[in-house]
């Protein structure tokens, strides 16, 4: 081997060995576009609430006034500027040790875990590449603004909701009800 084929053997050697241990990261934004929703829960309408109390958990799917107004799938794809949260609070319990009833069909919430936001805009969704799913960008925060989900690991997030499929504009639930299978 001369210089230079031992150079190029040590170039595939380490191409190779990047792939194999998947060193390449998923293409992700660069910035975060969703932005942190304040006052969503007075500003926002509550569009589906998740029965989640056996994991002692309650998850409330809010949408701003834009996705609001989609109340059938003869409306999609989404408004740009639709702005979709997902809140995940832990169960309050009563003395009993049993979840209290909010009255509205719901459970008391407790403290906010986290919020799941996405966030339709025109253009948006093409840095994730093979992982777009349609115009949406997605982050994860906790109550005081900070990341669960930063944008620049936001690549899972357009990765399953894909699976949503584009005919639900890889929304998976919102009012509409489950994706057909
Ligand atoms: C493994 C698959 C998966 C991943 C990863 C995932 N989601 Fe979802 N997401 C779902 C499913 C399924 C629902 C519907 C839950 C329900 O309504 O019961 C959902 C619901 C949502 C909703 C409410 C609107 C809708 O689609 O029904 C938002 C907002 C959301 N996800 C944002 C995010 C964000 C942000 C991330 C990344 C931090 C993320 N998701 C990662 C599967 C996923």
């Amino acid at each position: 081997m001369n210089a230079r084929t031992t150079f190029l053997a040590i170039l595939s050697i380490a191409a190779l060995t990047a792939h194999a241990i998947g060193a390449e990261p998923e293409p992700a934004l660069a910035a975060d576009r969703v932005g942190f929703p304040t006052n969503y829960r007075t500003k926002y309408k509550v569009l589906r609430l998740v029965d989640r109390s056996k994991e002692g958990k309650v998850v409330t799917v809010y949408g701003n006034e834009i996705a609001a107004s989609v109340v059938s799938t003869n409306q999609l794809p989404y408004p740009n500027d639709s702005v979709i949260v997902m809140e995940t609070t832990l169960l309050t319990k009563g003395a009993d040790g049993k979840p209290v009833p909010d009255g509205k069909g719901g459970w008391t919430r407790g403290a906010v875990s986290g919020m799941h936001v996405m966030r339709r805009a025109k253009g948006f969704g093409e840095a994730y590449g093979k992982n777009r799913s349609g115009d949406w960008e997605f982050a994860e925060y906790k109550p005081d603004g900070s990341y669960i989900t930063p944008p620049a690991k936001s690549a899972a997030c357009a990765q399953c909701h894909i699976k949503a499929g584009a005919e639900k504009d890889f929304v998976y639930q919102a009012r509409l009800g489950a994706p057909a299978k």
